[in-house]
């Protein structure tokens, strides 16, 4: 499973990057303002942190406004992955980025057959949000499901599942069960995913045993 990370903040891209687990990066406008930073600038110096696709989502609502931005976003950097939202003018535009060369995000899927459309528009990736479905009391791992396999079973669609709104190990680890092929969290629940308290007790005791024999390394 590949993992992105979901923020805009350099400093936590470049230390996630800095272990060598990180495949690439999300960002989405609500990121883009917490930031508080400029959008293209931003895009600019992720894509000189990982080599890996960087979502840059376009803000139009009509075809012709998704391209323009699209275009503009994409000649930032090769890796930029153009975020269009799932609509018809985005599937649109996707079909035109991917028929480009442009790697595609198709963001905000809530449905089995919004996903459907999606790999018949040709995306790279389409990002089904499970923590806001759970949000309002549906399931949001059914839909990974659901997507899973619905896609295996057309070996002609080459989109990826990204799993997005992520909010929990949970969510990640029984993803991958699933078989989905990328997630995208924030940077707290990439590191909760190493945390263990017979880990950290076992460690502990190893530290105090190793002490006691006097040897150095
Ligand atoms: C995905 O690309 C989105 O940026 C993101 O995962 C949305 O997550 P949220 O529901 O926590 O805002």
């Amino acid at each position: 499973m590949k993992f992105f990370v979901d923020t805009a903040e350099i400093a936590e891209i470049r230390e996630l990057a800095d272990t060598g687990l990180l495949d690439g990066v999300t960002t989405n406008p609500s990121l883009i303002k917490k930031s508080g930073r400029d959008f293209k600038e931003t895009i600019k110096e992720i894509c000189a942190i990982t080599d890996g696709p960087v979502s840059a989502e376009v803000v139009a609502t009509d075809y012709e406004g998704m391209v323009r931005q699209g275009e503009d976003l994409a000649k930032i950097a090769k890796n930029v992955t153009i975020k269009v939202p799932l609509t018809l003018p985005g599937l649109k535009a996707c079909k035109y980025f991917t028929s480009q060369g442009t790697m595609v995000n198709v963001t905000l899927c809530f449905s089995a057959a919004q996903a459907l459309l999606a790999a018949k528009a040709g995306a790279t990736f389409i990002s089904p949000f499970v923590g806001r479905l759970d949000d309002v009391g549906q399931d949001g791992l059914t839909l990974i499901q659901e997507i899973v396999t619905i896609y295996n079973n057309y070996p002609e669609f080459e989109t990826q599942v990204l799993v997005a709104s992520v909010r929990n190990p949970i969510h990640i680890v029984e993803s991958a069960k699933m078989g989905a092929h990328v997630m995208t969290a924030p940077p707290s629940v990439i590191k909760a995913l190493v945390n263990h308290p017979l880990t950290d007790k076992g460690l502990e005791q190893f530290l105090k045993d190793w002490a006691a024999t006097g040897q150095k390394l």
